[in-house]
């Protein structure tokens, strides 16, 4: 079954410099329990997608087009629903975890308070269940922690307990955007499993947004990759991988393999001056006269002139 479903979404931001076309007809799906993710070079818009879901952009930006949750259009959703949304079905990690904790009260009332949203317990109980997911993200000595305040715990701490607290909330949706990019190396891999576990005990839908190919590929089963605000290739992490159709993913491909040796050269255009036709084809070693001319569109997971002409 399907849960999130993102239909042709546009999305323009006016800045000083112009407007900035962050998300140019983007269509998504991620099933229940699928986990998919989301790459691409910074500043593409990744994040903006995300902030779309959560109906977290910016008041003037420019939207149009449709995300569903469960068949519900969130656009046409009032605030108070959409709050509601994002406290019980679409929970969010961010790269910077501190930012996303309360300063004024300790984590783990924090987390207590998730319980008592979802499980509307007691205040021992949820106390109770906090700490105890507070054991399973293994912040140790759960007891003192508790009556800590953000800015008494590190990155990796702050993370472990944003998943804590996304875990007392069972989501159905777990929008991860760059989770583990402020940490330590060592803690990454960690953090990773731990969304992981996350994932799996509740049958979570994950979304994914990361550089690190190789993390994205190990935890997740579907994969978009973007550019420019497009989406130019989709599908599963194993066709993907087994025979990548649009240049821009062969040459993504080849920083983590060998076997494709055409890494990207040049930088991404400016999002308030897009090239016409392809977005891609100023850097696309396989571009032919008509790339500059005319954008190809999405055909069968792949957005390219190449593959529309076999
Ligand atoms: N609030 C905003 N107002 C105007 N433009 C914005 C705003 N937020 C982001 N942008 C612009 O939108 C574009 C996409 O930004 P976004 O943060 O989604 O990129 P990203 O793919 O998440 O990058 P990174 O990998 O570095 O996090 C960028 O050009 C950015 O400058
Ligand atoms: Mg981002």
């Amino acid at each position: 079954m399907t849960l999130l479903n993102i239909v042709d979404l546009n999305i323009s931001l006016p800045t000083t410099s112009g407007i900035v076309t962050a998300s140019n007809g983007i269509s998504l799906e991620i099933g229940q329990g699928e986990t998919h993710c989301l790459i691409g070079e910074s500043g593409c818009g990744k994040t903006i997608v995300a902030l779309a879901i959560m109906r977290l952009l910016p008041v003037n930006a420019k939207i149009s087009g449709k995300i569903f949750l469960n068949g519900v259009n969130l656009f046409s959703l009032s605030n108070k629903e959409m709050r509601q949304i994002r406290r019980e079905q679409i929970a969010m990690i961010f790269e910077q975890p501190q930012s996303c904790l309360n300063p004024v009260f300790s984590v783990g009332s924090q987390i207590a308070e998730a319980v008592k949203i979802r499980d509307k317990c007691s205040a021992k109980a949820s106390k109770e269940k906090a700490l105890e997911l507070m054991r399973n993200v293994q912040i140790p000595d759960s007891h003192k922690r508790y009556h800590h305040y953000p800015h008494e715990y590190s990155g990796g701490m702050a993370q472990r307990a944003m998943i804590a607290m996304a875990m007392a909330l069972r989501p159905a949706l777990l929008i991860a955007d760059e989770p583990t990019t402020s940490l330590d190396v060592t803690i990454q891999a960690q953090i990773m499993e731990l969304i992981k576990d996350l994932v799996v005990q509740f049958n979570t839908s994950l979304f994914l947004i990361t550089h690190d190919l190789e993390a994205a590929f190990s935890m997740c089963g579907h994969v978009s990759i973007m550019y420019a605000g497009f989406i130019m290739e989709k599908g599963t992490v194993e066709n993907i991988i087994k025979s990548p159709k649009h240049p821009y993913t062969k040459a993504l491909l080849s920083t983590i393999s060998s076997e494709y040796s055409s890494p990207v050269r040049g930088m991404p255009p400016e999002l308030t001056k897009l090239p016409a036709g392809c977005v891609f084809h100023p850097r696309c070693s396989n571009a032919m006269p008509v790339c500059s001319k005319i954008d190809p569109q999405m055909e069968k997971g792949v957005r390219c002139h190449l593959t529309m002409k076999i």
